[in-house]
């Protein structure tokens, strides 16, 4: 039986490659041909609010003096923000058994890298505070190349869907519970909210006044990126990592073959050489 078609605006080639190449100059990551029926759909909710009528028009928006603010709305709608509390747990069982009891008493700060909508930086200071207290001696930096997911992280707001990896005395703890047109929502409680900062940071580049850090989360976004790029991130990252410090990266992704100064301890948990 035929299925009712769905009017679709296409992209033609010369648009998708313009956007391929705005997007991989921004963020490092080069979306396949396979990716533009993809692109399409993330981006023709601009065809309609630019008013214009297809990719090539708007290509040339991009390419205007007024584009640099499109620009930014391209990457932002190009980027995959999958997230969730908790999501991993290992790892947050990891800092927890391992990581803070060897390092009692002193000061800990990490960085959460690519952080998205900031359920991954809430866990990682919900596990802290459970550890060390609320007025722990603890910090966590959470960055992301994206404004749009910033913007949500900071406001804390969640739906209370896919909570099933969080413990629930911290739910009881650390969220408060949306009640009237907030039903069915989440928010992250101010005092814990207020001890974590979110600021814009680009993983291609050097972290700029940042760290150094005890632990790095830089987990499911490595594996947007080529060899080579997820090589020079990572080397970037390590550069405000302490000799000592804790790597963690996604479950799926693996720095195997690379010229790192780390030492695989269990699969996705690295540490970083003492020497390095
Ligand atoms: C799939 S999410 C992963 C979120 C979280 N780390 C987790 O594991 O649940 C990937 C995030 O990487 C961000 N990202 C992609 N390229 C980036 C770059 N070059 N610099 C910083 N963040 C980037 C995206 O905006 C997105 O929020």
């Amino acid at each position: 039986m035929p299925t009712a078609s769905v009017p679709t605006q296409a992209i033609s080639r010369k648009a998708f490659v313009h956007i391929q190449q705005l997007f991989h100059r921004a963020s490092g990551i080069l979306l396949p041909d396979s990716k533009m029926p993809l692109v399409a759909s993330r981006l023709r909710c601009r065809l309609a609010v630019t008013a214009l009528p297809d990719f090539d028009v708007y290509c040339q928006l991009l390419q205007s003096k007024q584009g640099k603010e499109e620009a930014r709305i391209v990457v932002d709608l190009l980027t995959t923000n999958e997230t969730y509390f908790f999501r991993e747990p290992v790892h947050f069982q990891h800092l927890a058994q391992q990581v803070l009891p060897a390092q009692a008493g002193q000061e800990i700060k990490v960085w959460c890298a690519a952080s998205s909508s900031g359920e991954e930086p809430y866990s990682i200071a919900m596990t802290l505070a459970r550890e060390l207290g609320d007025d722990g001696r603890w910090s966590v930096q959470a960055t992301d190349l994206s404004r749009r997911v910033l913007e949500r992280a900071r406001r804390g707001v969640y739906a209370m869907a896919r909570l099933d990896n969080m413990p629930p005395d911290v739910l009881r703890q650390y969220c408060l519970r949306g009640t009237g047109q907030y039903q069915g929502m989440l928010r992250v409680a101010p005092h814990l909210r207020q001890r974590v900062d979110f600021a814009e940071h680009n993983l291609m580049h050097l972290p700029q006044g940042m760290g150094p850090f005890d632990v790095i989360f830089m987990r499911n976004v490595l594996i947007y990126f080529d060899v080579p790029t997820k090589e020079r991130i990572v080397q970037l990252a390590l550069q405000v990592l302490r000799p000592g410090g804790w790597l963690y990266v996604g479950r799926s992704e693996t720095l195997y073959g690379m010229n790192l100064p780390l030492e695989n301890v269990q699969p996705s948990i690295y540490r970083k050489s003492r020497a390095a």
